[in-house]
């Protein structure tokens, strides 16, 4: 995704369409299920989960776009909470180990070249028994499954994402336990949540 402000604004036009036909009722599922208190949000784009975040959660966005992050800010002044913002890559972050309690993600995974690296980090940065939670597309079989199949290609040329990844698979080889994924929409749109 391109770090421009054009980009960023484009992307938050587009999924607050997305969220008022769908994604908002899953956002909401998901951070209802948060425990925090410190809490890492990775990959947060605009910042459009701020309005599901508890006044009691001490929040760290990060994300590798800065323009992204500058929709997120004014986002979280609207929503007059407090926040950090910080610029990075998943992949490899400078928090130290152990310093959230949970850490989660919508629609980032997709994005990622090493899902498997970005779960690693997130495993690294959670305290022992620290929560993990995820918004992602998954791999599936079934109608929706195929569809995206079909679609793959042409999906990763036109937005540089891979709708079908097999995140339970990951997060269990990882070394994250206690993992349950409950289907959002049709099987290929899953909360999923484990622990450290
Ligand atoms: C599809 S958007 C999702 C944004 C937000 N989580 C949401 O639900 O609207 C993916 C976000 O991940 C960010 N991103 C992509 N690769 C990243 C990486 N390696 N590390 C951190 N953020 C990344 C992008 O800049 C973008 O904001």
């Amino acid at each position: 995704m391109k770090d421009t402000p054009t980009a960023a604004a484009l992307y938050d036009f587009f999924m607050r369409g997305l969220d008022m036909l769908l994604a908002k009722k899953w956002r909401r599922e998901l951070w209802s299920r948060v425990e925090g208190p410190a809490v890492l949000e990775a990959g947060a784009g605009t910042g459009l989960n701020i309005p599901f975040y508890k006044p009691e959660f001490e929040v760290t966005l990060l994300d590798s776009n800065r323009s992204y992050l500058d929709l997120a800010r004014e986002r979280a002044c609207a929503n007059q909470l407090e926040v950090k913002l910080v610029i990075g890559d998943i992949q490899n972050m400078a928090f130290s180990a152990g310093s959230f309690d949970t850490a989660a993600t919508t629609f980032l995974f997709c994005q990622l070249d090493s899902p498997v690296q970005g779960l690693q980090e997130l495993y690294r940065v959670l305290r022992p028994g620290g929560q993990l939670l995820l918004l992602e597309h998954v791999r599936t079989s079934g109608l929706f499954g195929h569809l995206v199949a079909a679609m793959a290609h042409p999906l990763y040329r036109l937005t540089g994402s891979r709708m079908a990844r097999e995140m339970e698979s990951y997060v269990k080889k990882i070394g994250f336990v206690d993992l349950t994924s409950t289907a959002v929409f049709t099987n290929g749109v899953r909360i999923i949540e484990a622990r450290k």
